[in-house]
């Protein structure tokens, strides 16, 4: 494999940049055909949980005016037995498999990653920032010890690569920090972030969690700033992600410094866009005169 897009990200070699988000698509066999046919460099899965969830009751996704999403999923997935086959069809096709896990303890959490492991998967990504889910998620990821603790555990158990998935929060430059201390490889930047919608006639909040996550255009210039900051302080190998919809906003996260970027809302929207970003990139680079994306990043920093 070689070509100007070709782009290393924790130890995985890619065809290019552009991975999906987890919890689109991403926890069904038949998942990992449809991601792997529209382009996705590597799959990343839908957060497994230990036991398997059901999830909130709907309403659980909304499109909102502005563009973006606002979802409350509940984590819905099969628990750890649903790990093995993704691993194996992601094998079949070629395609390197990320994948995500969340836990409500440390134990949990390395459990999960052992199941991952052995399963043969690529690399896992830990969330800890779903916003929208009581103990699991952005209250484990808002405090940087709590971030080491998770991380070095598990990191430690593992021979294949361990991403960090930070969402939104005042301390996310400390934790990306201790993320990293602790032996991640990569972090994922970021997550959705906390918001409401109301339905005007029924005077009620839409999503039957009340709360949900945020995601979509959005939350774009907010996803940059974090990558911009995380990686001004740490120079960390990072995976941006949110409201990526087209290939000058991967140019942005590019430049920003992301080596890799997860496309999530916008492929609910438009199944070409992996297609679209990655021939507006090579064409952004021809006419810069670069040959290799990985040179371009985190070049916005003076
Ligand atoms: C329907 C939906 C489900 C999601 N499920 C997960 C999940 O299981 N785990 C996770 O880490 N992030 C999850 N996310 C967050 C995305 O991975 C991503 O971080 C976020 O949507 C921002 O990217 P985007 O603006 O490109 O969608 C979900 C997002 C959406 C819209």
């Amino acid at each position: 494999m070689s070509g100007i897009l070709n782009t290393r990200i924790a130890g995985l070699t890619l065809e290019h940049p552009v991975l999906n988000a987890s919890g689109i698509l991403g926890s069904d066999p038949e998942h990992i055909d449809i991601l792997a046919s529209h382009g996705f460099s590597a799959i990343v899965t839908k957060t497994f949980t230990l036991n398997p969830r059901e999830g909130y009751n709907p309403p659980i996704l909304v499109e909102l005016r502005s563009g973006g999403f606002l979802n409350a999923i509940g984590l819905a997935n099969p628990g750890i037995q649903g790990i093995k086959p993704l691993v194996d069809r992601a094998k079949l096709l070629g395609k390197p498999i990320i994948i995500s896990i969340s836990g409500n303890s440390i134990e949990e959490f390395t459990k999960i990653a052992e199941v991952a492991e052995d399963s043969g998967a690529s690399a896992v990504e830990l969330n800890l920032s779903c916003p929208h889910v009581k103990g699991l998620g952005l209250e484990l990821g808002s405090d940087p010890f709590t971030v080491f603790l998770v991380a070095r555990e598990v990191s430690s158990i593992l021979k294949i690569p361990v991403i960090v998935k930070l969402g939104l929060s005042d301390r996310i430059i400390e934790s990306a920090g201790k993320a990293l201390e602790a032996g991640a490889r990569a972090l994922t930047l970021i997550n959705t972030i906390r918001a409401l919608a109301i339905d005007i006639y029924s005077f009620k909040p839409i999503l039957s969690n009340i709360y949900g996550g945020l995601s979509g255009p959005p939350i774009k210039p907010i996803a940059l700033r974090v990558v911009y900051d995380v990686y001004r302080e740490h120079r960390a190998e990072i995976i941006g992600c949110g409201g990526i919809s087209n290939w000058t906003d991967a140019a942005e996260f590019i430049l920003a410094g992301a080596r890799a970027i997860q496309v999530g809302s916008a492929f609910l929207k438009n199944r070409k866009v992996v297609y679209e970003i990655l021939e507006g990139i090579k064409k952004w680079m021809n006419v810069l005169g670069y040959s290799s994306v990985e040179s371009l990043v985190g070049r916005s920093h003076v």
